[in-house]
């Protein structure tokens, strides 16, 4: 019997990702156990940058992404589902990303799994780089993203009324263990990414794996001719194992120019005041 995870990066109970997850369970046609875990649930602290993981093995942040991690690394697909706030999926799921650099400890574990995703806007047209958001956290998983879909429904409960939604469910289900999904055009050749910037030099840069290229007229509509750039940073596991390799070693350069650089720095300690928390400012009274 397959395991199942719901993620939802929603804090409403009930709310429209939950119940989309749940309706995407149901349409399921293999036997499984679906098992939820809602991200805004956990204590999740901001990643500090202290790269101490790296070089450690394990984050010194001590909350509970560990259960998160061990929660997806047990499963074997993924559905994820945030909600759109403000033109964004919800701040939980980049905080959850931001701790990327603790996934390479549990690579094996944790990559390569099957996973469809939904964002879920309450007004048509609306839901900004959401859809990017999901994409993004497939990748910095290094999931098997089968298939993501943005779907509009405001209150809680809407999301199933509309026959649009249904039939996204249905696919959304079809396309976890089944044959990979019809891929709309045009994406992103190297990782998928849908998401362009237009550059000042009539080129375009793929917001998913920040390679660039051109936007070419085809047959049936603009494609994207998109060339692997010289740092690959996260477009397959080959590349994130090569990028995490560069990254110690930039902590070794950084073991090497700590002296130089601390120089720098003391350049600018002075006494600009900060605004301090309000905790903290109790504490200095
Ligand atoms: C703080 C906040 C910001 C929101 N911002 C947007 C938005 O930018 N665009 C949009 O289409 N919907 C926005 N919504 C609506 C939600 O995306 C929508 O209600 C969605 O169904 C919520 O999913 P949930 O019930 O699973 O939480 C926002 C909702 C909240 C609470």
């Amino acid at each position: 019997m397959k395991q199942v995870l719901g993620l939802i990066a929603s804090p409403r109970q009930l709310g429209n990702c939950e119940i989309m997850v749940k309706e995407i369970s149901r349409q399921l046609a293999i036997p499984h156990r679906l098992q939820l875990l809602r991200l805004t649930d956990f204590r999740l602290r901001y990643c500090n940058g202290c790269y101490r993981c790296l070089s450690r093995g394990g984050c010194v942040l001590g909350d509970d992404l560990p259960v998160i991690l061990e929660a997806i690394a047990a499963a074997d697909a993924l559905i994820l589902a945030a909600p759109t706030y403000f033109l964004g999926a919800h701040a939980c799921l980049k905080v959850f990303v931001d701790r990327g650099l603790s996934f390479y400890a549990m690579a094996e574990r944790l990559w390569g799994k099957p996973a469809v995703g939904i964002g879920v806007a309450g007004i048509e047209g609306k839901e900004g780089c959401t859809l990017l958001d999901l994409e993004r956290f497939f990748l910095t998983l290094q999931a098997d993203n089968r298939m993501t879909r943005v779907l509009y429904a405001a209150l809680p409960g809407e999301v199933v009324l509309s026959e649009a939604n249904r039939q996204a469910a249905a696919e959304l289900a079809a396309a976890l263990f089944g044959e990979p999904a019809l891929r709309r055009q045009p994406r992103c050749p190297l990782c998928g990414g849908t998401t362009i910037r237009f550059l000042d030099d009539g080129r375009v840069r793929c917001m998913l794996c920040s390679n660039t290229g051109t936007l070419v007229a085809g047959p049936v509509g603009p494609t994207l001719e998109i060339a692997r750039g010289r740092h690959e940073f996260i477009t397959d596991q080959n590349a994130a194992l090569q990028h995490q390799e560069w990254l110690k070693g930039m902590l070794t350069r950084y073991r090497e120019r700590r002296e130089p650089l601390k120089e720098i720095k003391s350049g600018y300690q002075d006494e600009t005041p900060w605004v301090k928390p309000s905790g903290a400012q109790e504490e200095g009274a």
